[in-house]
């Protein structure tokens, strides 16, 4: 059986294998598909004897992005432009190296909720490697305009200025929190990790109108601490990132096996576990 793993640390709470095993029953593929911790320091020796053994393909996940695009000898131009790799896969005894997220995030946008992209005022909160993933694939959307608003106000006036080259008639800018009082936005994506400590970046509620649709990039069993804030704040949508992993993971299996997986009933399904 074709081996594939979704390596990370930690991992052992990853919905992987359950969203592969179901693509893989839904198309008649038989694969196996499970977790692989990597200690810290030592993704390189992890993934390598994955491959040397045989192993078909890997995600990877959080820490390890960065370390699987350094570690793939070729990359697609999205893995390239997001600057992080989350899908490994051999062309004959080359590793490759690819990236789903930002296709999988447009992908759920587009079809899952019937929202767009195009034309719309967007904010992007963070500007960390989640906002480097999303900006291509956002940008080739046409949007009128992409803010990225930081913590940490350099980093993204540095990354709106590595994208302005891909943004033509689009305005793209940088800023820090403060900045937004005032504005109203048609999107607000947090690609933040203050999720992962149950916190929420100080954001003027001004951002948030009654047409506004919120994303969370997080998916986590109970409402994310930024879904919840946007419900407060009068969002027309607050939406979590579970779509996001379902589609990514779509895009994933599609490059590994060729066929594209339904996702409507993997979705449907995971919600209700
Ligand atoms: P990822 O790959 O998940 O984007 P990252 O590259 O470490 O992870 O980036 C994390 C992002 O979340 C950064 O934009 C970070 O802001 P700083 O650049 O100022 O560090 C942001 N972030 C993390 N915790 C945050 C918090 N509590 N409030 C606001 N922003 C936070």
């Amino acid at each position: 059986m074709d081996r594939y793993v979704v390596i990370g640390n930690p991992v052992s709470h990853s919905k992987s294998p359950l969203i592969h095993s179901l693509f893989a029953e839904q198309t008649g593929q038989a694969i196996e598909y499970t977790t692989l911790l990597a200690e810290s320091g030592h993704f390189n020796e992890t993934a390598q004897a994955f491959f040397a053994g045989g192993g078909k393909g890997a995600n990877v996940t959080v820490p390890f992005k960065q370390d699987a695009h350094a570690l793939a000898r070729r990359l697609t131009p999205e893995a390239q432009t997001a600057g992080a790799v989350n899908t490994l896969y051999m062309d004959g005894d080359v590793l490759c190296g690819h990236n789903t997220d930002g296709p999988g995030l447009v992908r759920d946008v587009l079809f899952n909720h019937q929202g767009t992209l195009a034309g719309k005022h967007i904010l992007i909160l963070g500007a960390g490697g989640a906002t480097r993933g999303i900006l291509q694939p956002f940008l080739a959307q046409q949007p009128a305009t992409i803010t990225i608003a930081n913590r940490t106000v350099s980093k993204a006036e540095i990354l709106a200025e590595g994208f302005r080259p891909l943004a033509e008639n689009i305005g793209l800018r940088g800023c820090g929190f403060d900045d937004l009082a005032g504005a109203t936005f048609d999107w607000v994506f947090n690609a933040t990790s203050a999720s992962l400590q149950g916190e929420m970046p100080a954001l003027p509620g001004t951002i948030v109108g009654t047409q506004t649709w919120c994303y969370d990039l997080m998916y986590s069993s109970d409402i994310t601490p930024f879904c919840r804030w946007a419900q407060l704040a009068g969002a027309a949508k607050a939406i979590d990132g579970l779509g996001m992993l379902v589609e990514q993971a779509a895009e994933s299996f599609e490059v590994w096996r060729g066929i594209r997986p339904e996702t409507a009933g993997v979705l449907a399904r995971l919600r209700q576990a």
